[in-house]
């Protein structure tokens, strides 16, 4: 196999003259014909000035690339698309199938040996691990790290659970806009990704624990010294992996892999959008992530890490008190420890030479759980016949059992047009449902999840009430929030045929939601259904056509397998 800069050669029907002319443009450069024979290591920036998450990505990357040039590589640092959570209309969902395919299709143009993927903002980790996974070359993530944690008035704050807690008290009446404005300051403190086990940390910990990264990558705060010398050691390694050509992606991402992300996505009360994401990898690799496993395995792993929303720490607590591999320590007898990771070590080998310092607080032991059961479970019934999850750890246990008549919204434009209005008709024992918010629906399957509770009623102190829909959740909410419902309305699933005062009951215990409807009437609505019409051009009409329902992962359909 060719290597270095006679890798995939520009098509002319001359390779050498490819060569000649490729050679000539980068001595143009400045480059010598030395430097030129050197092993080629990629480094996929994510910098922009659209993604504040991602300021320090071109720090990284300068670290990387010192790292490269130390261990006798050459560096290439190159952009993709980047994508940030509060800069993407209508969702950064929509766009992260575009950035997997802009990975890909770069990582298998460019003439590189092996590739640093830096990443980070939510969907940059996922998007890169399915192009690279795709690609199946040598692939190596560094996260840009996590913010600090914010300090306000005596208590410290973390975006973005703390934004919607303050957000929500704002709407309620309990807390002023100057009151407000001065938090807002200290909500994002620093560059760095959202410092809570929102869906960036997520991601991070389970790409470190599929064993995408070097250990500790999932937690060294953005602004840590750790972080760059993570940077240096991970371009060192990239070095090591274009010579070896390996270890591969598909390698790495194997069903064991998959399995202990399920025990680390439990253990963390990691983000919903992870089950959505992990499918879409899975799939890249030509598996499958198992839904019904996934729920199995929760309830034989509590929720150990004491980290907002869940518990009350921040991904800089979780780094001090000793990183992932000491939470692997303590899942040791759930996990598979013989999961190679692309540093060469397995994590077994990275846990018995890992410090054996562990914050107990932060880093529960199995015996002191922050939560004693699984943070999240499947459900399915006759709304969900492909299933639905919900986070039980950031749930009100009073509302796991429900039976209520439903207030639905047709969509997102309905739900902000009504949701404040007086005249809704809504009690605290109604259930909220919105539609047509799934892949297909919004499109993009935004995080909407976590319908705002009407002002009638926050303002008489309802905080949670039992809200059902075909969309995401933001890792950082909370609520009894019921997501991902399988098939999608717009798909024409179960929930296009609710309608208001419809009886629905949900039993999370016992993991069922069902639409308490005679078939008859349903078969009656059904009838009457339409779906709904498809944008006219371009990569939205790619999008409706060809996105898989949330089982699989929100794929495109012809991105999956190998
Ligand atoms: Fe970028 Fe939260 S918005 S990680």
């Amino acid at each position: 196999m060719k290597r270095g800069l006679r890798s995939r050669l520009a098509q002319y029907g001359d390779e050498e003259f490819a060569l000649f002319l490729r050679r000539g443009f980068l001595k143009g450069a400045g480059f010598t014909d030395e430097a030129l024979d050197r092993p080629i290591v990629g480094v996929l920036s994510t910098a922009s000035d659209f993604n504040p998450c991602h300021r320090t990505a071109p720090q990284l990357a300068d670290a990387i690339a010192r790292g490269v040039r130390l261990a006798g590589g050459l560096p290439f640092v190159f952009p993709t698309i980047s994508l940030h959570e509060a800069f993407a209309y209508p969702t950064s969902m929509l766009l992260r199938n575009l950035m997997s395919m802009d990975v890909e299709e770069m990582v298998k143009a460019l003439p590189l040996d092996a590739v640093v993927l830096i990443g980070g903002c939510d969907k940059t980790i996922p998007a890169e691990l399915m192009g690279a996974v795709s690609a199946d070359m040598p692939a190596i993530v560094l996260p840009v790290g996590s913010m600090l944690a914010g300090r306000h008035e005596g208590t410290r704050l973390g975006a973005c659970t703390d934004c919607r807690r303050l957000w929500a008290a704002y709407r309620a009446g309990t807390l002023d806009g100057d009151a407000l404005g001065h938090a807002h300051d200290q909500l994002m403190p620093t560059a760095g990704t959202c410092m809570v086990m929102g869906t960036a940390s997520t991601m991070a910990s389970l790409a470190e624990t599929l064993g995408f990264t070097l250990p500790g990558a999932a937690t060294a705060p953005a602004v840590s010294s750790d972080r760059i010398r993570l940077a240096e050691a991970t371009g060192t390694r990239a070095v090591a992996m274009a010579i070896a050509g390996g270890p591969k992606p598909r390698e790495i991402m194997t069903k064991a892999a998959l399995r202990n992300a399920a025990v680390v996505l439990q253990a963390t009360s990691g983000s919903t959008n992870a089950l959505v994401h992990l499918a879409a990898m899975a799939g890249r690799a030509g598996l499958a992530f198992d839904l019904a496993e996934f729920d199995r395995v929760g309830r034989a792993v509590p929720v150990l890490l004491n980290l907002k929303p869940a518990g009350n720490y921040f991904m800089e607590d979780f780094h001090a008190g000793g990183g992932m591999p000491a939470l692997w320590r303590r899942l040791r007898d759930h996990l598979d420890l013989t999961a190679p990771t692309v540093g060469g070590e397995t994590m077994g080998e990275i846990v018995a030479r890992w410090p054996a310092y562990t914050d107990d607080e932060v880093i529960r032991p199995l015996d002191n759980p922050v939560w004693p059961k699984e943070a999240i479970a499947i459900l399915s019934g006759s709304l969900a016949p492909q299933g639905a999850a919900i986070k039980l750890a950031a749930a009100t246990p009073d509302l796991f059992k429900f039976e209520g008549p439903a207030v639905v919204f047709d969509g997102l434009e309905d739900l902000a047009k009504r949701v404040d209005d007086p005249a809704l008709d809504v009690t605290p024992a109604h259930c909220m449902v919105l539609r047509n918010a799934g892949p297909i629906g919004a499109p993009g399957m935004p995080e909407a999840g976590a319908l705002p509770i009407p002002k009638k009623l926050g303002s008489k102190g309802i905080k949670d009430m039992v809200r059902i829909s075909d969309a995401r959740m933001s890792g950082t909410a909370f609520g009894t929030v019921v997501l991902h419902v399988t098939p999608e309305a717009s798909a024409g699933g179960p929930l296009a045929l609710v309608r208001d005062g419809d009886r629905i009951r949900m039993d999370a215990v016992a993991r069922k939601i069902d639409l308490l409807v005679e078939d008859a009437e349903l078969a009656r609505r059904r009838a009457q259904w339409k779906p709904p019409a498809k944008p006219a051009r371009g990569y939205g009409r790619l999008y409706v056509e060809r996105v898989t329902q949330a089982d699989k992962g929100c794929d495109f359909d012809f991105l999956a397998g190998v």
